[in-house]
């Protein structure tokens, strides 16, 4: 009986603590700015609302860094998809959740945010629908949509500044499909928007799109081959495998007792001492059946891997 208490209690501790940690690690609440200095400028939403973001303080050694996130959400490509988008949180800051939980790159939690947990950290909401590329003064009266997101960026940029991020020690602009793409188009911005003393990074998180389909017929064969020529280009290294054969006498060998191997870019210029080196992933195998099957394969042997290997397509 006093055995089964102790459990019991044991068991609702252990909910309490299960609790509190999801408190501390998720409960993270980060609510909106809404930068409405940006309208007097022409820099506002698809609806002509004011542009928006998050910001979750730095705080002790972090609070001189600066990660600024820009939000994804594909693209609306024509009036009715942006004018249906404008009456939505990615077209209108008066569709935006008043908060968002912050997580992953932006966590204020060490553990799930090693690098950056206390930065600054910002989301820059996306509500122009082109990755913060339009520029045009005229809005049509019938449908009143405003195409001005070259105009959020800076308004934004300022912004920050004026609340700190002009004291910068670190900078670091990222961003998500469509603002992954917003990222590439405005690093240099970024870095020239950024006091030149500071440091200033760009990551582009799944943000480089090839329009392959588009256009008429010509352009669609024009832009395929454009497309394999810069894969020949940039993504074309053929890399041969190394048999680390010394490896056997170590008793270090795969599933089938063959050699392991990796393959090898030389670094070249001034990366030539930089090393990255990359895992492979494929899954585990957890009984003798599976490890067995597994032995007769490239997961598992050597003799079975490619001789060579694109590193573009390697996973
Ligand atoms: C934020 O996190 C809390 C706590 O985990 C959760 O209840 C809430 O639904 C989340 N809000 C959003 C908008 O995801
Ligand atoms: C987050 O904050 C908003 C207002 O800032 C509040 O309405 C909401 O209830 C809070 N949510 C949580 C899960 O704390
Ligand atoms: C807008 O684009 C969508 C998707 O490309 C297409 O389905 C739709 O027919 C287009 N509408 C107009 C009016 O062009
Ligand atoms: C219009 O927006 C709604 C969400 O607000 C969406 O469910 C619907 O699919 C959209 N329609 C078009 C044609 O994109
Ligand atoms: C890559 O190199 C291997 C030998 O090193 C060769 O057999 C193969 O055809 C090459 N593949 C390409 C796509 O260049
Ligand atoms: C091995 O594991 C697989 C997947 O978990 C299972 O389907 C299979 O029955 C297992 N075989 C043996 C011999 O345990
Ligand atoms: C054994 O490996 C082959 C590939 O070599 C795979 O197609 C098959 O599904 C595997 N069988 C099991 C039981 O995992």
């Amino acid at each position: 009986m006093r055995r089964m208490a102790g459990t019991r209690l044991i068991q609702w501790l252990n909910l309490l603590v299960w609790a509190l940690v999801m408190l501390k690690t998720e409960g993270a609440n980060v609510s909106i700015t809404i930068v409405k200095d940006a309208v007097a400028k022409g820099a506002v939403c698809l609806d002509g609302s004011p542009p928006a973001y998050h910001w979750d303080k730095g705080f002790g050694a972090g609070i001189n860094n600066w990660l600024v996130h820009i939000e994804g959400g594909g693209w609306c490509n024509n009036v009715t998809l942006c004018l249906n988008r404008s009456e939505t949180r990615l077209g209108s800051s008066k569709h935006m959740d008043k908060a968002v939980n912050f997580t992953g790159i932006l966590s204020r939690v060490q553990n799930y945010n090693p690098d950056f947990y206390n930065w600054n950290r910002i989301k820059i909401r996306y509500c122009d629908g082109a990755s913060f590329t339009g520029d045009v003064e005229a809005v049509d009266p019938d449908t009143n949509l405003h195409f001005r997101g070259a105009r959020i960026w800076p308004a934004v940029i300022e912004d920050l500044l004026s609340k700190g991020m002009k004291d910068a020690k670190n900078a670091f602009l990222s961003g998500n499909s469509a603002g992954g793409l917003a990222s590439i188009l405005h690093c240099d911005s970024f870095r020239a928007l950024i006091p030149s003393g500071a440091k200033v990074k760009c990551l582009s998180d799944a943000g480089y799109f090839i329009n392959v389909m588009a256009g008429t017929r010509l352009i669609q064969w024009l832009n395929l081959l454009v497309w394999a020529l810069v894969m020949l280009k940039t993504e074309g290294a053929n890399v041969s495998i190394t048999i680390v054969k010394d490896a056997v006498a170590k008793g270090a060998v795969c599933l089938d007792g063959s050699p392991p191997a990796y393959h090898w870019d030389k670094g070249f210029g001034a990366g030539i001492n930089n090393w990255l080196v990359h895992i492979e992933g494929g899954g585990w195998c957890n009984n003798v059946t599976l490890c067995l099957n597994r032995s007769e394969t490239r997961l598992g042997s050597s003799k079975h891997m490619d001789k060579a290997v694109n590193f573009w397509d390697s996973e």
